[in-house]
């Protein structure tokens, strides 16, 4: 929100005083319109039309917002257009009429308008998080530059924006966060706690999220590193780089260092690819290994979607040692999910505790799909009827009933590795897993 004008935001902050009061609701939508911002002027337009479900001036900017003709005919064309609006008319309400039928549209939502959950709604979902950001690599390979990393200051996504998930919390919990919190177990424990956890599990599951809640739970910057990048960026000299990448995050201390697909450094590849991969683990393993307490205040998180490819030289005792998996959402984080994709959207009547029954298995990006593609349909439906309707269960149901859980050929090829190279029951969680799941 902090790109919207002061004016904006006093707006704002009038509307959250009477949130009844339409007219004024209609003016930030017209701001916002005003501004190009056009989905947040959708979601205001939205929530006017649930006080006034027949304002003609609340339809007619709803429609405007969306991209939409106001008249429904002949410009059928302009309306496949991204909701936008570069030129401020005049305020819907002194427009003149334009002939589009008020009296059909009405009937059209005769009575009051349903509100946007069936059940109260608690609190926020997942923390206003912006999608995972291309991090670090620019693809402009320029070697041995340091500000080709980027380290994101201490954020505000912490453990309590991740919904459910409570075993995985947890762990975190008594694994990691609980000795970084307490220097002097710290030094207790001392060598014992070096080293780093090695998070696994199917994509779009949360990885990612869980790592950069670690370090806004720790209070620390948060640098993300795909070891892909690390490769592609710097061949041939991706030894000197690692160690760039490790005094980066020295520098910026205390820094949660998210190492990504570190399955890139997998040995069995590596004998294919990179004949210098072997010096790109020492290094790796030598930053880890950090020299006179080098790393004091950076705390490696890896991750990886193929952990049976990690070199088993990471694995070793006071290095990746720590394996946390991170499975499809549960139920309370699937609803933490589905909430928060469904924030700024103009939704009616959705049962979230119902859509959470349905979209068992779906990981948290087929989660976000199924959100964009009921707006879709919605949107679909608006423009081909002219009449404006809100998102509703029908939308959702039949998007997640499209979408197929995207995690299945990941369990297809773990349970085989689970079952047949479960060394040292590093597999345990997953075979419980599986076996609870009845995919064995
Ligand atoms: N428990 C949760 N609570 C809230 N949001 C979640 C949760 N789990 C996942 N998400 C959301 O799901 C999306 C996908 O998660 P993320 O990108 O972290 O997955 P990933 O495991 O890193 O995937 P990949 O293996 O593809 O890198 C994110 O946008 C995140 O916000
Ligand atoms: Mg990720």
């Amino acid at each position: 929100m902090s790109n919207e004008s002061p004016l904006i935001q006093s707006m704002r902050t009038a509307v959250a005083a009477a949130p009844a009061d339409v007219p004024l609701r209609l003016h930030l939508a017209e701001l916002l319109l005003g501004e190009g911002l056009g989905e947040a002027a959708v979601a205001e337009a939205a929530v006017a039309l649930q006080h006034a479900p027949g304002d003609a001036a609340a339809r007619a900017l709803m429609m405007r917002a969306m991209g939409l003709p106001a008249p429904a005919d002949d410009k059928a064309e302009k309306a496949e257009e991204p909701p936008k609006a570069e030129e401020p008319e005049q305020p819907a309400a002194h427009r003149p009429s334009t002939g589009f039928d008020w009296a059909a549209a009405e009937n059209e939502v005769a009575g009051a308008v349903p509100p946007r959950f069936v059940a109260p709604a608690p609190a926020a979902g997942p923390g206003a998080t912006a999608p995972e950001a291309p991090l670090a690599a620019d693809g402009s390979g320029d070697p041995g530059n340091a500000a080709a990393w980027e380290v994101d200051a201490p954020g505000t996504v912490t453990l309590a924006d991740v919904g459910g998930m409570e075993e995985i919390k947890e762990r975190l919990e008594a694994a990691f966060l609980a000795p970084m919190r307490n220097p002097e177990l710290g030094r207790l424990y001392g060598k014992s706690l070096r080293g780093g956890l090695l998070m696994y599990g199917p994509p779009g599951c949360g990885k990612t999220f869980i790592a950069r809640a670690v370090a806004g739970e720790l209070g620390a910057s948060f640098m993300s590193v795909s070891i892909n990048d690390v490769l592609d960026m710097w061949m041939g000299n991706s030894e000197r780089n690692m160690h760039e990448v490790f005094e980066t995050a020295r520098r910026q201390a205390p820094c949660v260092l998210f190492l990504d697909e570190v399955d890139a450094l997998g040995a069995k590849r590596s004998r294919m690819q990179h004949g210098g991969m072997r010096n790109t683990v020492n290094q790796l393993l030598t930053e880890l290994d950090g020299v006179g307490g080098a790393n004091e205040g950076v705390f490696v998180l890896a991750a990886t979607n193929v952990p049976w490819d990690v070199d088993i030289a990471l694995r070793r005792p006071g290095r990746l040692d720590r394996t946390l998996l991170v499975l499809p959402p549960d139920a309370p984080a699937r609803e933490a999910i589905l909430r928060y994709h469904l924030r700024d959207r103009p939704i009616e009547s959705v049962d979230l505790g119902k859509l959470v029954k349905v979209t068992e298995d779906l990981s948290g990006a087929d989660l976000a799909h199924v959100c964009e593609s009921a707006s879709e349909r919605a949107l679909l439906d608006s423009t081909r009827t002219g009449v404006v309707r809100m998102i509703n269960m029908k939308d959702l149901l039949g998007a997640a009933k499209e979408v197929r859980p995207s995690t299945d050929p990941w369990f297809a090829s773990a349970r085989n590795v689970a079952m047949f190279a479960n060394e040292g029951g590093m597999y345990d969680e997953l075979l419980a897993y599986l076996k609870r799941k009845r995919k064995l």
